[in-house]
């Protein structure tokens, strides 16, 4: 085997090439850190990587198998939501073992990547959620039918993203059509239809336990998802909303995300509850507050 090491970097960015490359936000995190960290920063994709171990040693390669020497920190930029558990969790589990600090760390992923594992937490943790429901394995049909679901609600899968996937079903007869459907591939969530926030929700990122920039997002043309992959439009508010943003804050640590994007809907009352917590959040060019805070928390990091 070939004895080549790649240059060491401390700071990676660990990004996914395939379908569609980096996000803006993640290219322009890119180029922030290239100029402050120069050689000792890297930008590797999760196709690039090997891992393996070698006489009881867990060792890192590129295809070529040059071996590449672990990094300190990571800036986990995969894409949101489709991380597997065989495919890029084995991965940060690696470099996990390697040493490496993950921004977010594994467990971060892993509960953000499923809706109902979030509300396990976020409930028990006694922080304010929709009414929800879900299952394991039961028929769906029998879902639908149970007297705990009823409408109107909101139906999604627990793994959905970008509001694809969110559903309004007004009334009992958009609920009973869900049972003809066939099964999908993982649960869904039937969730109480938060009617003061229909069509809005307010976004914070969160940075190392600190709101450090906040968005609400409306939708166009009366839709329930406010996702701007959806066509939203959003309006900067940081400071707006400090006991939404507080509540944020609790969120994303009991999440144990370092960095989050928390989805919060308004309630009635005016106050708010959590939709869901994001581990690999995008956010607007505008929102100048979001790298600096970022490289800030990567150097207290490395220090
Ligand atoms: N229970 C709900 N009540 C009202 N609106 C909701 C509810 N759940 C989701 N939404 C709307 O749908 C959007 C997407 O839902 P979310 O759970 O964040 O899924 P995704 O992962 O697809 O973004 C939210 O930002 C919000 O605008
Ligand atoms: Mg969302």
């Amino acid at each position: 085997m070939s004895s080549a090491i790649v240059a060491p970097a401390d700071v990676w960015v660990l990004a996914r090439e395939h379908p569609m490359g980096p996000r803006k936000g993640t290219r322009a995190l890119v180029g922030t850190l290239e100029k402050i960290y120069g050689p000792r920063f890297a930008c590797w994709h999760t196709d690039e990587l090997l891992l393996g171990v070698r006489r009881g040693r867990l060792t890192l390669q590129t295809l070529g198998g040059a071996d590449i020497p672990p990094p300190r920190v990571v800036l986990v930029r995969q894409a949101p939501g489709s991380m597997a558990q065989h495919r890029e969790l084995t991965l940060l589990r690696h470099l996990e073992h390697l040493g490496a600090v993950l921004i977010n760390p594994l467990p971060a992923h892993q509960l953000c990547g499923n809706k109902m594992w979030q509300l396990q937490e976020l409930a028990s943790a006694g922080l304010p959620v929709p009414d929800s429901l879900s299952y394991a394995t039961a028929p769906l049909s029998g879902v639908v039918r149970s007297p705990r679901v009823t409408a109107p609600c909101v139906a999604k899968p627990v793994n959905g993203r970008n509001g694809t996937e969110v559903e309004l079903l007004s009334d009992p007869g958009r609920l009973r059509a869900v049972a003809d459907r066939p099964a999908p591939d993982v649960p869904l969530m039937f969730q109480e239809y938060v009617a003061a926030s229909h069509g809005r929700d307010l976004r914070v990122i969160v940075v190392d336990g600190e709101p450090v920039a906040a968005k609400i997002r409306s939708s166009r043309d009366g839709a329930l998802a406010s996702n701007l992959t959806r066509g939203a439009s959003a309006e900067l508010c940081l400071g707006r909303y400090p006991e939404g943003q507080a509540l944020a804050v609790r969120a994303a640590r009991t999440l144990g995300a370092t960095i989050a994007g928390v989805d919060l809907l308004f309630t009635a009352d005016g106050g708010h509850t959590i939709c869901e917590v994001n581990a690999v959040p995008g956010w607007l060019p505008t929102m100048t507050t979001v790298i600096p805070a970022i490289t800030a928390y990567v150097d207290r990091v490395l220090a």
